[in-house]
């Protein structure tokens, strides 16, 4: 089972949370996790993925440019079908806690639907995920690193480490799904 992870980070913070994900999704027996920085990422590679994962910072409230322009080069995937029945999740940090985590993530999750993929998010029973994250993949909140504020860190790391719980979630989830289609296909 082959997972891609596919992030844009200037600063670092959605880096660490990309590598949060990867740690998760490496502790599910059986997975492969492929994790590019988006100018290192070839569109190619999406063909041969079960899952893909993508993330950005957010900007203004929506998805950065960079990673906005590596989506935009996923036409001939779209003609082809090519990620049709792939698994996807999303991904984002933001400055502020009303900064547009919850617009970022929405506006990641509308280029995979056109897709055709099939979007895996975190439940409430997820440890800590109704407190401090997000239904709909994971959003964090990275404080200026100047600030001395303990409740700021405090959730920043608590949402790095769900990161894992969102890696692990894709995992299963891709697992479950290529095992349903492995059987169908035997009958
Ligand atoms: C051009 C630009 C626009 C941004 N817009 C927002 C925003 O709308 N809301 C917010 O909370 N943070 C915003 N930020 C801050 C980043 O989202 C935040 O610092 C993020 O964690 C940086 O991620 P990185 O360390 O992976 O680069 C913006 C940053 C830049 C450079």
């Amino acid at each position: 089972m082959k997972i891609y992870i596919v992030y844009d980070s200037e600063v670092g913070h959605t880096e660490k949370l990309a590598r949060s994900i990867a740690k998760g999704a490496k502790n599910v027996e059986g997975t492969e996790v492929f994790i590019n920085h988006v100018n290192n990422a070839n569109i190619r590679d999406l063909v041969h993925m079960d899952a893909i994962i993508w993330g950005c910072p957010g900007h203004f409230g929506s998805i950065s440019s960079g990673l906005k322009a590596w989506i935009d080069k996923l036409g001939s995937l779209w003609a082809e079908g090519n990620l049709v029945d792939k698994i996807g999740s999303v991904f984002c940090t933001t400055a502020t806690v009303h900064g547009g985590i919850e617009a970022t993530l929405l506006n990641l999750i509308t280029p995979m639907l056109h897709q055709g993929m099939m979007v895996v998010g975190l439940p409430a029973n997820i440890p800590g995920n109704a407190f401090y994250g997000s239904y709909y993949g994971i959003g964090v909140t990275s404080p200026d690193e100047d600030t001395e504020d303990e409740l700021s860190h405090s959730l920043y790391d608590k949402g790095i480490l769900l990161g894992e719980s969102l890696g692990k979630r894709v995992a299963n989830m891709t697992k479950i799904f290529l095992t349903g289609k492995e059987y169908l296909s035997r009958k």
